[in-house]
């Protein structure tokens, strides 16, 4: 019986559309390759749909989403003047963004930090701290601490205004995400470094006795403690001794643009934000105004995105691998777009680097 699939797409703002575009077309080709059928339905989200319904995160793409059975988004959000335009509470991260993430639960972020050695002339770094190329795996719990904490600003007596933001977690939040990324580290190479703070925050105090509770069941998984300032400098300085890292919400954010950094671009970092019932898959990157309408955006991010959709949501993960694989031949051969540029690249449109990917799909599928 064919599997059908019914996908709830959000192509977001500024490039959004345009990176969109190149990796719904990877459906296409699945459909035609093998037994599975993809129903899209396309829907607002982020500044536009503010502008033209008056959310962001309107109740007909609640309702679409709701009913799908995996999310595909792109980046949302205008530049910083542009945003003014939109009420605070309506902006897209917070009205868009923050609200999918709560409305699904999706606690555990998988942003895979990955660069394969032929690709290393995009990365920053020099090529014998690079290796044999970059493979980590950085979990991000998703929807506590300082995101979703308890906030209020006001005067106090002394006349100052002030602000409170409170990091807050319970035990529950904590090991479903701990218990998620012990579970990657145990089919990858049984190695989890777990970042924290613990020399100041509370907060990774009780995350790190969470920790040694979760770890109890998975002895055979090797637990690497390291404070979050010292996992920035390391992730610079050799990267190649991380497979798995886990991390809070904010922490996350911080380092996994990091990741990106050390790979060349955010442009290379797809992500899976993962719930008990449902997955939304997306860009780690933002919309990129700045780059917008010019046809020059990699859509590798978003075609990552698909393709972690195709491995984490409906097992398809020999059709993930090879998705994975045409964009890195296409790398590969030298091509690139005028974002991700590096020495000794042809440069090519997002339309043709998407043409290029597709049919080296239709070639290894
Ligand atoms: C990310 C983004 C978001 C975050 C913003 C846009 C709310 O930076 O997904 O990393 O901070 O989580
Ligand atoms: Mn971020």
């Amino acid at each position: 019986m064919t599997n059908a699939y019914k996908i709830a797409v959000l192509p977001g703002d500024a490039i959004g559309p345009e990176i969109m575009a190149q990796a719904v077309r990877v459906f296409d080709v699945l459909q035609q390759k093998r037994d599975v059928s993809f129903e899209l339905i396309t829907a607002p989200f982020g500044a536009h749909a503010y502008f033209e319904e008056g959310k962001a995160f309107p109740d007909s793409t609640k309702a679409i989403c709701d009913e799908a059975d995996a999310i595909l988004k792109g980046p949302v959000g205008l530049s910083h003047e542009e945003s003014k335009k939109i009420p605070v509470e309506e902006q897209a991260e917070r009205g868009a963004i923050l609200p999918l993430r709560a409305r699904y639960n999706t606690f555990a972020n998988f942003r895979p930090i990955t660069l394969s050695k032929d690709m290393a002339h995009f990365s920053p770094l020099k090529p014998e701290i690079i290796k044999d190329g970059i493979d980590i795996l950085l979990i991000r719990e998703l929807v506590g601490g300082l995101y979703f904490g308890k906030k209020d600003r006001g005067v106090n007596e002394e006349g100052q205004r002030y602000v409170h933001e409170i990091l807050e977690y319970t035990e529950q939040q904590i090991r479903q995400v701990l218990i998620v990324a012990f579970e990657q580290a145990r089919k990858r190479k049984k190695r989890l470094h777990n970042i924290h703070k613990s020399n100041v925050l509370m907060s990774s105090v009780f995350w790190n006795e969470v920790l040694e509770e979760v770890h109890q069941d998975y002895q055979d998984v090797e637990v690497i403690h390291l404070l979050v300032d010292a996992a920035a400098t390391a992730l610079c300085l050799n990267p190649g001794q991380f497979d798995v890292m886990v991390m809070e919400n904010m922490f996350g954010d911080i380092l996994s643009d990091q990741g990106g950094g050390i790979l060349g671009s955010l442009g290379l970092m797809p992500s899976a934000c993962i719930g008990p019932e449902k997955a939304y898959y997306e860009p780690s990157h933002g919309s990129a105004p700045d780059i917008a309408g010019k046809n020059i955006a990699n859509p590798y991010s978003m075609i990552g995105s698909v393709a972690m959709m195709l491995e984490m949501s409906f097992n398809m993960e020999a059709e993930a691998a090879l998705v994975w694989q045409a964009m890195k031949n296409v790398f590969e051969e030298g091509y690139s777009t005028a974002d991700l540029s590096s020495n000794d690249v042809q440069l090519v449109s997002t339309d043709e680097f998407g043409d290029k990917v597709i049919a080296k799909l239709e070639e290894l599928l």
